[in-house]
Protein backbone atom coordinates (compact mmCIF):
# COMPACT_ATOMS: atom_id res chain seq x y z
CA UNK A 1 0.00 0.00 0.00
CA UNK A 2 1.05 3.45 -0.85
CA UNK A 3 1.67 6.11 1.96
CA UNK A 4 0.84 9.89 1.46
CA UNK A 5 1.14 12.62 3.71
CA UNK A 6 -0.94 15.53 3.09
CA UNK A 7 -0.02 18.70 5.17
CA UNK A 8 -3.00 21.27 5.56
CA UNK A 9 -5.69 18.75 5.68
CA UNK A 10 -8.01 20.79 7.46
CA UNK A 11 -8.52 22.67 4.32
CA UNK A 12 -10.19 23.05 1.31
CA UNK A 13 -7.56 21.23 -0.82
CA UNK A 14 -6.64 18.74 1.96
CA UNK A 15 -10.55 17.04 2.24
CA UNK A 16 -10.44 16.71 -1.87
CA UNK A 17 -7.21 15.80 -1.76
CA UNK A 18 -7.01 12.75 0.53
CA UNK A 19 -10.70 11.64 -0.68
CA UNK A 20 -8.76 10.96 -4.18
CA UNK A 21 -5.91 9.24 -2.36
CA UNK A 22 -7.90 6.94 -0.46
CA UNK A 23 -9.78 6.24 -4.15
CA UNK A 24 -6.59 5.35 -5.03
CA UNK A 25 -5.68 3.03 -2.27
CA UNK A 26 -3.24 4.98 -0.60
CA UNK A 27 -2.66 5.32 3.42
CA UNK A 28 -3.01 8.30 4.16
CA UNK A 29 -1.47 10.36 6.84
CA UNK A 30 -3.65 13.83 7.38
CA UNK A 31 -1.46 16.38 8.99
CA UNK A 32 -2.68 19.31 11.15
CA UNK A 33 -1.95 21.81 13.83
CA UNK A 34 -3.85 21.79 16.86
CA UNK A 35 -6.53 24.15 18.00
CA UNK A 36 -8.52 24.99 20.28
CA UNK A 37 -11.11 24.59 18.21
CA UNK A 38 -10.49 21.46 15.92
CA UNK A 39 -13.85 20.58 13.90
CA UNK A 40 -12.44 18.08 10.94
CA UNK A 41 -15.43 19.65 9.81
CA UNK A 42 -14.50 19.46 5.96
CA UNK A 43 -12.92 15.60 6.39
CA UNK A 44 -16.73 14.98 8.16
CA UNK A 45 -18.70 16.30 5.33
CA UNK A 46 -16.28 14.39 2.62
CA UNK A 47 -17.51 11.18 4.94
CA UNK A 48 -13.68 10.50 5.30
CA UNK A 49 -12.52 11.58 8.96
CA UNK A 50 -12.02 7.97 10.32
CA UNK A 51 -10.41 6.56 7.22
CA UNK A 52 -7.30 8.92 7.79
CA UNK A 53 -4.82 8.62 10.37
CA UNK A 54 -4.25 12.53 11.37
CA UNK A 55 -0.89 13.70 12.88
CA UNK A 56 0.56 16.64 14.73
CA UNK A 57 2.32 18.87 12.30
CA UNK A 58 3.27 22.70 12.07
CA UNK A 59 5.23 24.11 9.38
CA UNK A 60 7.35 26.14 11.60
CA UNK A 61 8.10 23.30 13.78
CA UNK A 62 11.68 21.57 12.25
CA UNK A 63 12.02 19.08 15.11
CA UNK A 64 8.25 18.08 14.69
CA UNK A 65 8.97 17.64 10.68
CA UNK A 66 12.17 15.82 11.17
CA UNK A 67 10.39 13.27 13.26
CA UNK A 68 7.20 12.81 11.01
CA UNK A 69 9.68 12.24 8.22
CA UNK A 70 12.41 9.74 10.06
CA UNK A 71 9.32 7.12 11.27
CA UNK A 72 7.07 7.25 8.15
CA UNK A 73 9.30 8.17 5.50
CA UNK A 74 6.15 8.16 3.41
CA UNK A 75 6.04 7.29 -0.32
CA UNK A 76 4.40 10.74 -1.64
CA UNK A 77 4.12 14.09 0.81
CA UNK A 78 1.76 16.83 -1.01
CA UNK A 79 2.54 20.43 1.14
CA UNK A 80 -0.96 22.00 0.76
CA UNK A 81 -0.31 23.88 4.32
CA UNK A 82 -0.17 27.59 4.16
CA UNK A 83 -1.18 31.03 5.29
CA UNK A 84 -3.04 31.14 2.27
CA UNK A 85 -5.41 34.62 2.74
CA UNK A 86 -3.93 36.74 0.43
CA UNK A 87 -5.18 39.83 2.23
CA UNK A 88 -3.86 39.01 5.80
CA UNK A 89 -0.61 38.68 4.17
CA UNK A 90 0.42 42.39 4.53
CA UNK A 91 -1.48 42.39 7.97
CA UNK A 92 0.81 39.09 9.25
CA UNK A 93 4.00 39.56 6.54
CA UNK A 94 6.64 38.16 8.22
CA UNK A 95 4.19 35.05 9.96
CA UNK A 96 3.27 34.50 6.20
CA UNK A 97 6.83 34.45 4.66
CA UNK A 98 7.85 32.66 7.46
CA UNK A 99 5.13 29.62 7.31
CA UNK A 100 4.85 29.79 3.08
CA UNK A 101 8.59 30.17 2.47
CA UNK A 102 10.47 29.01 5.27
CA UNK A 103 8.24 26.35 6.63
CA UNK A 104 8.47 24.68 2.90
CA UNK A 105 13.25 24.95 3.30
CA UNK A 106 12.52 23.02 6.71
CA UNK A 107 10.04 20.27 4.67
CA UNK A 108 12.59 19.92 2.10
CA UNK A 109 15.37 19.91 4.60
CA UNK A 110 14.23 16.88 6.60
CA UNK A 111 12.99 14.63 2.70
CA UNK A 112 17.05 15.37 1.92
CA UNK A 113 18.33 14.27 5.35
CA UNK A 114 15.94 11.44 6.53
CA UNK A 115 13.68 10.74 3.92
CA UNK A 116 15.05 11.41 0.35
CA UNK A 117 12.97 8.75 -1.76
CA UNK A 118 9.82 10.67 -1.02
CA UNK A 119 8.34 12.38 -3.73
CA UNK A 120 7.20 15.70 -2.97
CA UNK A 121 4.29 18.09 -4.21
CA UNK A 122 4.56 21.80 -3.29
CA UNK A 123 0.93 23.76 -3.66
CA UNK A 124 2.64 26.74 -5.73
CA UNK A 125 0.66 29.56 -6.89
CA UNK A 126 -0.41 32.14 -9.95
CA UNK A 127 -0.14 34.66 -7.54
CA UNK A 128 3.45 34.37 -8.21
CA UNK A 129 2.85 35.85 -11.60
CA UNK A 130 1.00 39.52 -9.84
CA UNK A 131 1.33 41.87 -12.32
CA UNK A 132 1.39 39.84 -15.35
CA UNK A 133 3.85 39.91 -17.95
CA UNK A 134 2.67 38.08 -20.38
CA UNK A 135 -1.03 36.69 -21.23
CA UNK A 136 -1.82 33.78 -21.36
CA UNK A 137 0.84 32.99 -17.95
CA UNK A 138 2.42 29.87 -18.87
CA UNK A 139 5.41 27.75 -16.96
CA UNK A 140 8.27 29.74 -17.80
CA UNK A 141 6.48 33.41 -17.73
CA UNK A 142 8.35 35.70 -15.62
CA UNK A 143 7.05 36.45 -11.63
CA UNK A 144 6.00 40.02 -10.55
CA UNK A 145 4.27 38.93 -7.11
CA UNK A 146 2.39 41.70 -5.65
CA UNK A 147 2.15 40.61 -1.94
CA UNK A 148 3.81 39.11 1.01
CA UNK A 149 1.86 35.59 -0.09
CA UNK A 150 3.30 35.94 -3.51
CA UNK A 151 6.53 36.86 -2.61
CA UNK A 152 6.90 33.73 0.35
CA UNK A 153 5.17 31.67 -2.46
CA UNK A 154 7.71 32.00 -4.65
CA UNK A 155 10.64 31.43 -2.26
CA UNK A 156 9.34 28.17 -1.73
CA UNK A 157 8.35 27.76 -6.01
CA UNK A 158 12.40 27.97 -5.85
CA UNK A 159 13.35 26.41 -3.63
CA UNK A 160 11.44 23.28 -4.33
CA UNK A 161 13.46 23.48 -7.93
CA UNK A 162 16.89 23.94 -6.32
CA UNK A 163 16.48 20.72 -3.98
CA UNK A 164 15.50 19.06 -7.05
CA UNK A 165 18.77 20.03 -9.03
CA UNK A 166 21.04 19.99 -6.53
CA UNK A 167 20.08 16.90 -4.55
CA UNK A 168 17.94 14.56 -6.54
CA UNK A 169 14.90 15.21 -4.58
CA UNK A 170 11.46 14.40 -6.50
CA UNK A 171 10.04 17.71 -5.77
CA UNK A 172 7.48 19.29 -8.03
CA UNK A 173 5.70 22.21 -7.63
CA UNK A 174 2.28 22.92 -9.33
CA UNK A 175 1.10 26.53 -10.34
CA UNK A 176 -2.56 26.37 -9.30
CA UNK A 177 -4.83 29.16 -10.23
CA UNK A 178 -7.41 29.59 -8.01
CA UNK A 179 -9.87 26.55 -7.37
CA UNK A 180 -13.25 26.91 -6.16
CA UNK A 181 -15.94 24.62 -4.54
CA UNK A 182 -17.99 24.47 -1.65
CA UNK A 183 -16.04 23.53 0.72
CA UNK A 184 -13.86 27.10 -0.43
CA UNK A 185 -12.83 29.21 3.09
CA UNK A 186 -15.64 31.90 3.82
CA UNK A 187 -12.98 34.41 3.67
CA UNK A 188 -12.26 33.96 -0.32
CA UNK A 189 -14.65 36.38 -2.50
CA UNK A 190 -16.67 33.00 -4.53
CA UNK A 191 -17.34 31.87 -1.49
CA UNK A 192 -18.26 35.19 0.56
CA UNK A 193 -20.65 35.83 -2.34
CA UNK A 194 -22.13 32.53 -2.33
CA UNK A 195 -22.64 32.54 1.18
CA UNK A 196 -24.46 36.15 1.35
CA UNK A 197 -26.25 34.96 -1.84
CA UNK A 198 -27.58 31.86 0.14
CA UNK A 199 -28.54 33.91 3.69
CA UNK A 200 -30.65 36.43 1.25
CA UNK A 201 -32.05 33.62 -0.08
CA UNK A 202 -33.18 31.54 2.47
CA UNK A 203 -33.40 33.62 5.63
CA UNK A 204 -34.34 36.99 3.66
CA UNK A 205 -31.20 38.93 4.86
CA UNK A 206 -31.73 42.84 2.92
CA UNK A 207 -28.33 43.83 4.24
CA UNK A 208 -25.88 44.26 0.61
CA UNK A 209 -23.10 42.37 -0.10
CA UNK A 210 -19.75 44.31 0.54
CA UNK A 211 -16.94 44.20 -2.01
CA UNK A 212 -13.69 45.47 -2.83
CA UNK A 213 -11.90 45.43 -6.27
CA UNK A 214 -14.93 43.83 -8.77
CA UNK A 215 -12.81 44.54 -11.74
CA UNK A 216 -10.38 41.68 -10.92
CA UNK A 217 -10.27 38.46 -13.05
CA UNK A 218 -9.38 35.29 -12.14
CA UNK A 219 -9.03 31.79 -13.98
CA UNK A 220 -11.24 30.18 -11.57
CA UNK A 221 -11.40 25.98 -11.61
CA UNK A 222 -12.63 23.31 -9.04
CA UNK A 223 -10.54 21.98 -6.69
CA UNK A 224 -12.35 18.45 -6.98
CA UNK A 225 -10.03 18.55 -10.79
CA UNK A 226 -7.12 20.16 -8.82
CA UNK A 227 -6.10 17.82 -6.68
CA UNK A 228 -6.09 14.98 -9.49
CA UNK A 229 -3.47 17.15 -11.15
CA UNK A 230 -0.90 17.17 -7.96
CA UNK A 231 -1.14 13.27 -7.99
CA UNK A 232 0.11 13.42 -11.27
CA UNK A 233 2.57 15.37 -11.17
CA UNK A 234 4.60 12.83 -8.59
CA UNK A 235 3.40 9.95 -10.94
CA UNK A 236 5.30 11.21 -14.17
CA UNK A 237 8.67 9.56 -14.65
CA UNK A 238 10.50 13.20 -13.95
CA UNK A 239 10.23 16.01 -11.58
CA UNK A 240 9.00 18.74 -13.37
CA UNK A 241 6.87 22.22 -12.95
CA UNK A 242 3.18 22.37 -14.52
CA UNK A 243 0.37 25.14 -14.96
CA UNK A 244 -2.46 23.78 -13.32
CA UNK A 245 -5.56 26.08 -14.70
CA UNK A 246 -8.30 26.59 -17.12
CA UNK A 247 -7.82 28.51 -19.69
CA UNK A 248 -10.81 31.08 -19.09
CA UNK A 249 -11.38 34.20 -17.09
CA UNK A 250 -13.64 35.89 -15.62
CA UNK A 251 -14.15 39.01 -13.35
CA UNK A 252 -15.70 38.96 -9.50
CA UNK A 253 -18.56 41.39 -11.10
CA UNK A 254 -19.53 38.45 -13.70
CA UNK A 255 -19.63 36.12 -10.66
CA UNK A 256 -21.68 37.96 -9.07
CA UNK A 257 -23.77 38.36 -12.08
CA UNK A 258 -23.55 34.26 -13.04
CA UNK A 259 -24.57 33.53 -8.84
CA UNK A 260 -27.06 35.98 -8.66
CA UNK A 261 -28.81 35.00 -11.62
CA UNK A 262 -29.21 31.57 -9.80
CA UNK A 263 -31.02 33.02 -6.51
CA UNK A 264 -33.43 35.27 -9.08
CA UNK A 265 -31.85 38.24 -9.08
CA UNK A 266 -31.29 40.74 -11.98
CA UNK A 267 -28.38 42.68 -11.27
CA UNK A 268 -28.06 46.33 -12.92
CA UNK A 269 -25.08 48.13 -12.03
CA UNK A 270 -24.88 51.62 -10.82
CA UNK A 271 -22.17 54.45 -10.13
CA UNK A 272 -18.80 54.61 -10.00
CA UNK A 273 -15.63 52.96 -8.43
CA UNK A 274 -16.82 53.69 -4.40
CA UNK A 275 -19.72 54.13 -4.94
CA UNK A 276 -20.81 51.34 -7.46
CA UNK A 277 -24.01 49.07 -6.25
CA UNK A 278 -25.51 46.31 -7.89
CA UNK A 279 -29.32 46.62 -7.99
CA UNK A 280 -32.13 43.59 -8.22
CA UNK A 281 -33.76 45.56 -11.29
CA UNK A 282 -36.99 43.35 -10.39
CA UNK A 283 -37.21 44.60 -6.67
CA UNK A 284 -35.06 48.06 -6.64
CA UNK A 285 -32.92 46.36 -3.48
CA UNK A 286 -29.91 47.03 -3.11
CA UNK A 287 -27.96 43.43 -3.88
CA UNK A 288 -24.22 44.56 -4.02
CA UNK A 289 -22.41 47.39 -2.74
CA UNK A 290 -18.64 48.28 -3.33
CA UNK A 291 -16.33 49.30 -0.28
CA UNK A 292 -13.07 50.09 -0.42
CA UNK A 293 -12.06 48.29 3.32
CA UNK A 294 -11.81 45.07 0.89
CA UNK A 295 -9.21 46.93 -1.65
CA UNK A 296 -5.69 45.59 -1.34
CA UNK A 297 -2.17 47.42 -1.25
CA UNK A 298 -1.60 46.10 -4.24
CA UNK A 299 -3.91 44.33 -7.02
CA UNK A 300 -3.82 41.14 -8.69
CA UNK A 301 -5.99 42.87 -11.60
CA UNK A 302 -5.56 39.55 -14.24
CA UNK A 303 -5.03 36.02 -14.35
CA UNK A 304 -5.53 33.28 -16.76
CA UNK A 305 -3.49 30.39 -17.65
CA UNK A 306 -2.63 28.54 -19.99
CA UNK A 307 -2.56 24.19 -19.25
CA UNK A 308 -1.20 23.30 -22.37
CA UNK A 309 1.24 21.50 -20.63
CA UNK A 310 -0.60 19.46 -18.10
CA UNK A 311 -2.88 18.50 -20.97
CA UNK A 312 -0.20 16.87 -23.33
CA UNK A 313 2.54 15.67 -21.01
CA UNK A 314 0.19 14.11 -18.16
CA UNK A 315 -3.05 14.06 -20.26
CA UNK A 316 -5.04 16.35 -17.88
CA UNK A 317 -8.08 18.87 -18.27
CA UNK A 318 -10.22 20.21 -15.74
CA UNK A 319 -13.71 18.63 -15.83
CA UNK A 320 -16.15 21.22 -14.58
CA UNK A 321 -16.31 24.32 -16.12
CA UNK A 322 -17.44 27.91 -14.90
CA UNK A 323 -20.18 27.96 -14.54
CA UNK A 324 -21.18 24.33 -13.52
CA UNK A 325 -18.68 25.65 -10.93
CA UNK A 326 -20.61 28.76 -10.06
CA UNK A 327 -24.21 26.59 -10.00
CA UNK A 328 -22.23 24.00 -7.91
CA UNK A 329 -21.54 26.81 -5.30
CA UNK A 330 -24.64 28.47 -4.63
CA UNK A 331 -26.64 25.35 -5.40
CA UNK A 332 -24.61 24.08 -2.10
CA UNK A 333 -24.61 27.15 0.17
CA UNK A 334 -28.28 27.25 -0.48
CA UNK A 335 -29.01 23.94 0.67
CA UNK A 336 -26.70 24.27 3.82
CA UNK A 337 -28.79 27.75 4.63
CA UNK A 338 -31.85 25.59 4.33
CA UNK A 339 -30.72 22.91 6.59
CA UNK A 340 -29.47 25.26 9.27
P1 LIG B 1 -6.79 26.56 2.97
O1 LIG B 1 -8.19 26.07 2.86
O2 LIG B 1 -6.56 27.92 3.51
O3 LIG B 1 -5.98 25.50 3.87
C1 LIG B 1 -4.72 25.79 4.38
C2 LIG B 1 -4.31 24.69 5.32
O4 LIG B 1 -2.99 24.99 5.85
C3 LIG B 1 -5.22 24.51 6.55
O5 LIG B 1 -5.37 23.15 6.79
C4 LIG B 1 -4.42 25.17 7.66
O6 LIG B 1 -4.71 24.66 8.93
C5 LIG B 1 -3.01 24.78 7.26
N1 LIG B 1 -1.98 25.62 7.89
C6 LIG B 1 -1.87 26.96 7.84
N2 LIG B 1 -0.78 27.37 8.52
C7 LIG B 1 -0.18 26.25 9.02
C8 LIG B 1 0.97 26.02 9.83
N3 LIG B 1 1.73 27.04 10.26
N4 LIG B 1 1.27 24.75 10.15
C9 LIG B 1 0.50 23.72 9.73
N5 LIG B 1 -0.60 23.87 8.98
C10 LIG B 1 -0.96 25.13 8.63
O7 LIG B 1 -6.06 26.48 1.56
P2 LIG B 1 -6.47 25.66 0.23
O8 LIG B 1 -7.38 26.52 -0.58
O9 LIG B 1 -6.86 24.30 0.60
O10 LIG B 1 -5.08 25.67 -0.54
C11 LIG B 1 -4.13 24.62 -0.35
C12 LIG B 1 -2.75 25.12 -0.74
O11 LIG B 1 -2.75 25.53 -2.09
C13 LIG B 1 -2.24 26.32 0.05
O12 LIG B 1 -0.86 26.16 0.22
C14 LIG B 1 -2.52 27.50 -0.86
O13 LIG B 1 -1.60 28.55 -0.60
C15 LIG B 1 -2.28 26.86 -2.21
N6 LIG B 1 -3.03 27.46 -3.31
C16 LIG B 1 -4.38 27.51 -3.24
C17 LIG B 1 -5.09 28.03 -4.31
C18 LIG B 1 -6.59 28.11 -4.26
O14 LIG B 1 -7.16 28.79 -5.14
N7 LIG B 1 -7.25 27.43 -3.35
C19 LIG B 1 -4.41 28.46 -5.46
C20 LIG B 1 -3.02 28.40 -5.47
C21 LIG B 1 -2.33 27.85 -4.40
P3 LIG B 1 -5.84 25.32 9.91
O15 LIG B 1 -7.15 24.68 9.53
O16 LIG B 1 -5.37 24.96 11.25
O17 LIG B 1 -5.84 26.80 9.64
N1 LIG C 1 -11.40 37.92 -0.46
C1 LIG C 1 -12.01 38.96 -1.07
N2 LIG C 1 -13.01 39.59 -0.41
N3 LIG C 1 -11.60 39.31 -2.30
C2 LIG C 1 -12.25 40.34 -2.90
C3 LIG C 1 -13.30 41.02 -2.29
C4 LIG C 1 -13.71 40.65 -0.97
O1 LIG C 1 -14.60 41.21 -0.38
N4 LIG C 1 -13.74 41.97 -3.15
C5 LIG C 1 -13.00 41.88 -4.25
N5 LIG C 1 -12.09 40.89 -4.11
C6 LIG C 1 -11.07 40.52 -5.10
C7 LIG C 1 -9.64 40.54 -4.56
O2 LIG C 1 -9.16 41.89 -4.50
C8 LIG C 1 -8.95 39.68 -5.59
O3 LIG C 1 -8.62 40.44 -6.72
C9 LIG C 1 -10.04 38.66 -6.00
O4 LIG C 1 -11.27 39.18 -5.49
C10 LIG C 1 -9.84 37.25 -5.48
O5 LIG C 1 -9.63 37.29 -4.09
P1 LIG C 1 -9.61 35.94 -3.21
O6 LIG C 1 -10.83 35.15 -3.46
O7 LIG C 1 -9.31 36.35 -1.80
O8 LIG C 1 -8.42 35.09 -3.85
P2 LIG C 1 -6.94 35.53 -4.30
O9 LIG C 1 -6.92 35.48 -5.79
O10 LIG C 1 -6.47 36.73 -3.63
O11 LIG C 1 -6.08 34.30 -3.71
C11 LIG C 1 -6.52 32.95 -3.89
O12 LIG C 1 -5.99 32.45 -5.09
C12 LIG C 1 -4.55 32.36 -5.12
C13 LIG C 1 -4.16 31.84 -6.52
O13 LIG C 1 -4.15 32.87 -7.44
C14 LIG C 1 -6.05 32.15 -2.66
O14 LIG C 1 -6.61 30.88 -2.70
C15 LIG C 1 -4.53 32.01 -2.65
O15 LIG C 1 -4.15 31.11 -1.60
C16 LIG C 1 -4.08 31.44 -4.01
O16 LIG C 1 -2.70 31.27 -4.04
Amino acid sequence: MKTAMISGITGQDGGYLAKFLLSKGYKVYGLYRRGATNTFSKLKEHGILDKIELLDFELLEFSNICRLMIKYQPDEFYNLAAQSFVATSWEEPVYTIQADGLGVVYLLEAIRGFSPKTKFYQASTSEMFGKVQEIPQVENTPFYPRSPYGVSKLMAHWACINYSESFGLFACPGILFNHESPMRGSEFVTRKITLHFADMVVNKTEKPLELGNINAKRDWGFAGDYVEMMWMILQHHTPDTYIVATGETHSIREFVEETGKYCGFDIQWQGKDEKEIGVDKKTGKIIVKVNPQYYRPAEVELLIGNPEKARKILGWSPKVGYKELCQMMIKADIEKAKNN
